[in-house]
């Protein structure tokens, strides 16, 4: 024992989190503020905390609960998919949190050994459930250089070309790293490229209500198409670890299967949480479009602070709690501008070789109250035109 040849080379060949790197770069350092995290920095609304608080002497919330969700919840689910996200022939299953969805999702859709595709910059907890789960194929896309948008004719290619075809491809939307949104008519595209293949259609719609400048999210439906959401950042739920699969109910058996992989991990998601989750929902999208307006204000104060690094350098933000920026050439190593930054200017960012993208940096502006924004964005500011004009000195 002892040998790091005992460990399973699908762990051991997994990235490593990067945002518990991060924590501890940044617990390493006093008072630093964190645009690192994606994270938002309301509570659950407070009339579903005053409910839950009161539940748990409930005999129910200390028992297991059905595999695939609390019914009233699902049902709940239901009409919220079909109202607002126009999906009417979904099935839902409530899990431990969108990564969990994930995980869940490609357990019962790929094998040890298939090819899947993703586009860069790419959600590095996507890579790395592929990457444990045994899909070491996995085929990086390149972004449209000015939009980000994922490359269509580089996907249809890709389909075409690569034998056995690619298992499933899989988006975010609106995006993390980059918070760019994909419109309906490139998503339609994506999804009919995907049936032309025979392959999934995975779509993470963590970020569903995060989108600004009248842009509106829409989702998409189709016996290849998996739409995954979350609680986290929406109502404030992050620790609570809620999240839904809703997959298309006429593909015989793939409910079945689900629930076998959703039976060995979590059973059935808290059932205190999916309680909150469905007292969240009672107060409604409304509330969540409240808190969101706000980050508009943050998103133009980070933005501000990037200026130094040219317009053309930052890309994103039409969504999600994300923008992108690109290092000037020279300063390749992401990583290092990362620590230097946190180290010297006391603020946090995500490397963007953690999205498949060196030199490449992710400034989450969901995080923190305005006032707090304005001090880390002066911070980001500064470091980025020391950064320019010295190097990392
Ligand atoms: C795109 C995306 N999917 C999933 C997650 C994880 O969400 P959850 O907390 O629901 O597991 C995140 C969190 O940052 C995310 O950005």
């Amino acid at each position: 024992m002892g040998s790091f040849g005992m460990l399973a080379r699908r762990a051991v060949l997994t990235e490593t989190p990067v945002m518990v790197q991060m924590q501890q770069l940044i617990g390493g350092v006093k008072d630093c503020l964190s645009l690192a995290q994606g994270v938002v920095h309301w509570q659950p609304p407070k009339k579903a905390l005053d409910k839950v608080k009161e539940l748990v002497w409930e005999p129910s919330v200390s028992r297991y609960g059905a595999d695939e969700g609390l019914p009233e919840l699902r049902e709940a689910l239901l009409k919220k998919l079909s109202n607002e996200n126009n999906l009417q022939k979904s099935s839902v299953m409530v899990t431990a949190g969108a990564n969990q969805a994930f995980v869940n999702t490609v357990l019962t859709l790929c094998d040890a050994g298939d090819s899947v595709v993703m586009f860069a910059p790419y959600y590095f907890n996507a890579y790395m459930s592929f990457q444990m789960t045994g899909v070491t194929n996995i085929l990086v896309g390149p972004g449209d250089p000015k939009t980000l948008h994922p490359d269509a004719d580089w996907l249809e290619r890709i389909l075409r070309e690569t034998k056995p075809t690619p298992k499933l491809v899989t988006v975010v939307n609106p995006g993390n790293p980059s918070g760019t949104y994909i419109p309906e008519p490139l998503l339609k595209k994506i999804s009919d490229l995907c049936t032309e293949a025979g392959c999934w259609l995975v779509v993470d719609n963590t970020y569903e209500y995060f989108m600004y400048d009248g842009r509106k999210h829409t989702c998409i439906e189709g016996n290849h198409i998996v739409n995954l959401f979350s609680f986290s950042k929406a109502y404030g739920m992050m620790g609570w670890r809620v999240g839904y699969i809703a997959y298309p109910s006429e593909v015989e058996g793939l409910a079945s299967q689900l629930l076998k992989v959703q039976d060995n991990i979590p059973i059935c998601a808290s059932i205190i949480s999916q309680r909150l989750a469905l007292h969240s929902l009672e107060v409604g999208p409304e509330w969540v479009l409240d808190q969101v307006k706000d980050l508009v204000k943050s998103r133009e104060l980070v933005k501000e602070a990037l200026s130094p690094l040219g317009e053309d350098a930052v890309k994103g933000g039409e969504g999600a709690i994300y923008l992108w920026a690109k290092l000037p050439d020279k300063f390749g190593d992401d990583f290092e501008v990362v620590r230097w930054l946190a180290q010297k200017h006391k603020i946090a960012l995500i490397p963007g070789s953690a999205c498949g993208c060196p030199g490449h940096v992710r400034i989450a502006f969901g995080g923190l109250v305005e006032d707090d924004c304005r001090r880390a964005s002066e911070r980001l500011r500064r470091g980025l035109e020391e950064l320019l004009k010295d190097g990392m000195v």
